[in-house]
């Protein structure tokens, strides 16, 4: 067969199907399967030899993976980084091997932006600002403390730093809002109903539960109601995310407000391998375009969740 030249620097025989590595963060909440599924999904339907590597929430076997993905010689690498720090050297020798790195749902800190394509994917930030936005409108005429208690994602992710921070930014202009224990559940169900289980025997009296994530929030309210409180209503419990159980809750109002975490990022993230490819330049950034959900509108739009 004719042998191509595309602008990787790769050989590539013609008609061979695009070869991209992807290299998941792990299979920790509701959010992250349907972000495998998008991937896989699309991968598929563009007709493409996706090579797909599940990191089970280890840096360690993230940066296996981009190395067997660099020895295999593919196409382009794409992976969501399980934490943001330590990527340097691994993309390093993604470059050097002329194969071109796309980040999804996550970001990294290098100060090297040259290390990879572009970044698709959420603003994390904004994502925690506008959770705090709904609390302090909520809580705009409170003449006593409001005592929150929150839950992180994953220590040194992208999403808990950020999400922690803007939500932070937020409510520090409200002095009644306070933060009075913030401890990381892992983005897990049965980590965030462990680490509610210990804010509720250490704290008398939590107002407001901030959840960096559905799958915690669940958690919480199995924690809430065993202790003989009411979700949503002792306790309101703000989320992020919008996976269709987490909407399950904001419809029976165990949930007050859920910032929607768009999963399906696979259509972008195969549009953007085939243009680099192609040789075409892509922005470094691709935000996604996200909404929010109060109860109320939870419920209007349940039925036609897909995720
Ligand atoms: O990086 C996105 C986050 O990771 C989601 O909000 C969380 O559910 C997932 O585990």
């Amino acid at each position: 067969a004719a042998a191509e030249t595309d602008t990787t620097g790769n050989d590539k025989e013609a008609g061979k199907p695009l070869v991209l590595g992807f290299s998941q963060v792990g299979a920790e909440s509701g959010w992250r399967s349907a972000n495998t599924k998008s991937i896989q999904e699309s991968a598929k339907e563009a007709g493409y030899d996706l090579k797909f590597s599940d990191a089970q929430q280890k840096q360690e076997n993230q940066i296996k993976a981009l190395r067997s993905f660099i020895q295999q010689k593919v196409d382009v690498i794409a992976f969501s980084p399980v934490v943001e720090s330590g990527w340097d050297t691994v993309l390093k020798e993604a470059k050097d091997a002329g194969i071109p790195v796309v980040l999804t749902d996550r970001a990294v800190d290098s100060k090297d932006k040259s290390l990879y394509v572009t970044f698709i994917g959420s603003d994390f930030v904004e994502e925690g600002r506008k959770a705090g936005q709904w609390l302090s409108d909520q809580y705009k005429d409170a003449a006593e403390d409001v005592n929150i208690v929150e839950l992180q994602g994953t220590t040194g992710s992208a999403p808990a730093n950020d999400r922690k921070s803007g939500f932070a930014e937020v409510i520090a202009s409200n002095p009644h809002l306070k933060v009075v224990a913030s401890q990381t559940g892992d983005f897990t169900r049965a980590k965030g109903k462990e680490v509610m289980q210990a804010f509720l025997k250490s704290n008398k009296n939590i107002d407001v539960l901030y959840a960096h994530n559905d799958d915690m929030a669940l958690g919480a309210i199995q924690a809430i109601e065993a202790a003989g409180l009411k979700p949503g209503v002792d306790i309101k419990i703000i989320s992020v995310d919008a996976v269709k159980d987490g909407m399950q809750a904001a419809s029976e109002g165990k949930i007050n407000f859920i910032v929607e975490c768009n999963p399906l990022l696979g259509p972008q993230l195969m549009e953007a391998a085939q243009s680099i490819v192609d040789g075409k330049t892509l922005e470094p950034r691709i935000v996604t375009i996200e909404s929010t959900f109060t109860s109320e509108q939870a419920k209007e739009v349940l039925a036609s969740r897909q995720y």
